[in-house]
């Protein structure tokens, strides 16, 4: 085999007239009788190379035979193009390739869809021929920007003293609240490890063990529900510091993001990046990773309700509900059955119902329950609402409201293209509550992890109103999507112990789940905290994917399968003898 002197996306005019060999595949033959043209590909791009009969009939013969996605190697000289068949969309559409020896290093069956960008085929069938997929330009682009990033983050975080240390894959289950995946242990009958849902009990092990600053890409395994941003095995760009308090971690990983941006893509992020509390994410967007791109906030018109004659209103206003309304300016024209339509969505969401009224071009309050409020009252309340705006509302409980209002915010935000999609929007969201409420299991459960440390002011709350106590946890949220969240930990076991209390979870439940982290933390633990970012969900923003699918080489489906490879599988009875396991509930 003819090994290549270039690469197929490197030639230029700078090369006419150089003897070359490029190596690739057919992405496409025009035959033109005496003269026929292929593009050759590799990952850096195509060029075009000539064969002609006039020059060397017997590669052009050859060249007759050749079809799509076979492997070649060409040997040739650099030739200018003709003017008139420049090609500006190519980097190499000034040059071809005048061949003058072909060899075919492989054959390929007729691939069952073409290696283009923009092709109509079913996910299915791209991730059942990946690496056929994977050919294709954009597909090559991603994979690389995958690769800077990682490359990018690595720079950074050597350059500040972090270690990159591995943790194991096959231990114990680790708090993050999904289902975990569980691997049997042969030489344990009975026994099962877990995956991890991501390594944070080793490193805070690891900061116990004073390394100071860890750091590692590291795969994380979750048995949940799968969406487009959620994939059941991902990555994580996972770090931990010691003697750092939450304004250290944060300051540094937003230097860090900032550089990575910059450096694998480009992209310049502001400084600083905007804090918003939990409290204020929620009251104003509706969401605790609230999308910056457009404004549309969510307004407060309890008092405005309660004293209003509207039954469904002063409900909620005074029985410890909210009414928040959504302005959308020049709104007023929407089409009623397009209101109807939000309505039944926002019933889709929890809500009762999704209240509405238009204010007319003299300001007058037009909509089924005008009647029962007054225009001028109303006009105090909400004075940002203007004659032509439509005005949406939901009255309910706080939890209801904000999370039907914030996603009928996101959806309008994209029906009505008020989204900015060439900004860049990152934010901190700082405060979270430390524990949350489970109705269905009648206890706390925890916000973050349950390794989240108490605000220093909010201790005493863990004895009165646990409910009110903030974590020192924060969230790194870029356009409407979480790509990052930490939290500065528990370092003395006493409060840990405590918290662990709440969460119904035990000493002795806590001993056989993480017994081992609590007892290092008995043996000088220094403070520590740290953060992990989805590093999948990262490269989707900065690429530009729809879904995360698209990021990660060798992908599950949303039923968490491998089309390629068709794990998971079915295993003989020897296996399953071998490990003690008998199948008697599959159905
Ligand atoms: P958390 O559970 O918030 O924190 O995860 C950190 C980040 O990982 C990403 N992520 C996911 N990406 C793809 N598919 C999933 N199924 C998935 N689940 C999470 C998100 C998220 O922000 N140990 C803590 C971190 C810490 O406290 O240091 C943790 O795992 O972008
Ligand atoms: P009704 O009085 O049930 O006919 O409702 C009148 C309007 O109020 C309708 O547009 C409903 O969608 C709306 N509505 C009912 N319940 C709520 C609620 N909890 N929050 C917001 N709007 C509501």
């Amino acid at each position: 085999m003819k090994i290549r002197t270039h690469r197929c996306g490197e030639l230029t005019k700078a090369q006419v007239g150089q003897k070359v060999i490029l190596n690739g595949w057919v992405q496409r033959r025009r035959d033109h009788g005496a003269v026929l043209f292929i593009d050759l590909r590799d990952r850096t791009g195509l060029t075009q190379v000539v064969f002609n009969a006039e020059r060397n009939a017997a590669v052009h013969q050859i060249a007759q035979t050749l079809r799509s996605e076979c492997v070649l190697s060409v040997s040739g000289q650099v030739m200018a193009r003709p003017e008139e068949s420049r090609n500006q969309n190519l980097p190499t559409g000034d040059i071809e390739i005048f061949v003058d020896a072909v060899e075919i290093l492989n054959e390929a069956k007729t691939p069952p869809f073409m290696i283009e960008d923009d092709l109509e085929i079913t996910e299915a069938l791209r991730l059942k021929y990946r690496y056929l997929d994977l050919r294709r330009p954009k597909m090559q682009r991603l994979l690389g920007l995958r690769h800077g990033i990682m490359q990018a983050v690595r720079a950074f975080l050597n350059a500040e003293s972090f270690l990159e240390v591995e943790t194991p894959v096959l231990t114990k289950s680790t708090p993050e609240g999904a289902r975990d995946y569980l691997v049997p242990s042969r030489v344990n009958p009975g026994m099962f490890y877990a995956l991890p849902q991501s390594p944070q009990l080793f490193k805070q092990v690891l900061m116990v063990s004073g390394v100071d600053r860890y750091y590692q890409i590291a795969r994380c395994f979750r048995d949940e529900d799968l969406r487009n941003d959620r994939q059941p095995e991902f990555t994580q760009i996972d770090l931990e510091m010691s003697f750092v308090d939450r304004e250290q971690v944060m300051m540094l990983m937003e230097r860090m993001i900032r550089s990575v941006f910059k450096d694998a893509a480009g992209v310049q992020l502001p400084v600083p990046f905007p804090r918003m509390t939990y409290a204020e994410a929620m009251g104003r967007y509706g969401s605790d990773k609230p999308d910056l791109r457009f404004d549309m906030p969510l307004h407060d018109v309890t008092a405005f309700a309660a004293k209003s004659e509207f039954k469904v209103f002063k409900e909620a206003a005074t029985k410890g509900g909210i009414v928040k309304a959504l302005i959308l300016s020049d709104g007023a024209s929407m089409a009623r059955s397009r209101i109807d339509a939000l309505g039944e969505t926002a019933k889709s969401f929890g809500a009762k119902g999704l209240a509405w009224l238009k204010i007319t071009a003299e300001g007058q309050l037009e909509s089924v329950i005008a009647k029962f409020l007054d225009a001028q009252a109303f006009a105090l309340a909400l004075p940002e609402a203007k004659p032509g705006d439509l005005v949406l509302f939901g009255a309910d409980k706080p939890a209801i409201v904000h999370d039907v209002l914030g996603r009928i915010r996101l959806q309008l935000g994209e029906e009505l293209n008020l989204i900015d999609t060439t900004a860049w929007k990152p934010l901190w969201v700082t405060e979270f509550p430390l524990l949350d409420y489970s109705p269905e299991e009648k206890r706390y459960i925890f916000m973050h992890n349950p390794f989240a440390a108490p605000m220093d002011e909010d201790l005493p709350f863990l004895d009165t109103e646990p409910l009110k106590a903030r974590a020192k946890a924060y969230d790194m949220v870029l356009n409407g999507s979480e790509i990052g969240g930490g939290s500065i930990r528990n370092h003395r076991s006493d409060i840990q112990f405590r918290i662990l209390d709440l969460l119904g979870i035990g000493k002795e439940q806590a001993q056989a789940k993480f017994g081992f982290l609590l007892e290092a933390l008995e043996y000088g633990a220094p403070p520590h905290g740290g953060i992990a970012f989805g590093l999948d969900r990262l490269i989707m923003l900065l690429g530009g994917a729809d879904s995360i699918r698209d990021v990660i080489a060798f992908p599950k489906t949303q039923r968490a399968q491998c089309p390629l490879t068709d794990a998971p599988s079915a295993v003989n009875a020897d296996q399953l003898k071998e490990l003690r396991i008998k199948l008697d509930l599959v159905e």
